[in-house]
């Protein structure tokens, strides 16, 4: 994740808790989103998937009355039934869109129903028309929220995976290493084009993957290839500790 001269670092908060971690990045997404509702024009959030952006969506929720404009996506999602646990979507309508009343016309959903490829290609094709592009087949997010997979892995892009390469604006994954196996994700071209990304890791199962995401850029480590310019990574004490150099600033 640094830059190629080694001078670009991702900004880092280090929070005492995941609670504390948690409510850092609901303030951070409700800033930003503020922010780019104030330029009145639509805004574009790719939401984290996986079970630790929870309780920033609820503690969103109650931070924004006003979603007029916002419209929220998905950085990748598990190809399973909208009301299975597993279901991305279902995470955050039950945590963020459920409780902020946000209409389901500004809630993109992954069309799960289809195979992967076919959902893949969907949803592309529903993004790169609905977004501004940097060049064509380009869309830019405003954000792009990402959790961190112990393996290193950002959104359903795993390990030496080929969106990590790929010029497409999604992929299908069938063999990911985390079930369930098929899925969807953005690209790593398309998350690094966002405008600003955020990824929120704590716990000490995370403690390795974000030592070795901050080491240097690694195919081996999906995180380590995100772009460090507007990058936030929101973090705790816990997943933290194997971090040492001094260019990494504590949160009060
Ligand atoms: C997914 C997620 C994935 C997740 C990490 C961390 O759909 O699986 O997008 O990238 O963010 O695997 O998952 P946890 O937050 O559950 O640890």
């Amino acid at each position: 994740m640094t830059g190629p001269h080694h001078t670009a670092h991702p900004t880092l908060t280090i929070l005492p808790t995941p609670a504390d971690a948690s409510a850092r990045a609901a303030a951070l997404l409700a800033r930003w989103i503020g922010q780019d509702r104030s330029e009145s024009r639509a805004v574009h959030v790719a939401l984290a998937g996986g079970s630790t952006p929870a309780d920033t969506y609820r503690t969103l929720a109650t931070l924004l009355d006003d979603w007029s404009g916002v419209h929220l996506w998905f950085g990748d999602e598990r190809l399973v039934p909208a009301d299975d646990p597993q279901s991305n979507a279902k995470m955050v309508r039950d945590a963020l869109t459920g409780p902020a009343n946000l209409p389901e016309t500004q809630l993109h959903l992954v069309p799960t129903g289809r195979d992967a490829d076919a959902a893949a290609a969907a949803y592309g094709a529903e993004l790169a028309g609905a977004l501004p592009n940097l060049a064509p087949g380009v869309p830019v997010f405003d954000i792009v929220m990402l959790g961190l997979g112990e393996d290193g892995h950002v959104a359903s892009l795993f390990p030496d995976a080929p969106g990590l390469t790929s010029t497409a604006v999604c992929v299908s994954v069938t063999d990911a290493p985390k079930p369930p196996p098929s899925r969807v994700s953005l690209t790593l071209r398309t998350i690094n084009a966002a405008r600003r990304r955020l990824i929120l890791a704590t716990g000490e199962t995370k403690r390795a993957a974000l030592a070795t995401a901050l080491a240097g850029t690694d195919p081996h480590v999906p995180a380590s290839l995100i772009r460090p310019e507007r990058t936030t990574i929101v973090t705790d004490r816990a997943a933290a500790a194997l971090i040492g150099s001094p260019d990494h600033q504590s949160a009060p």
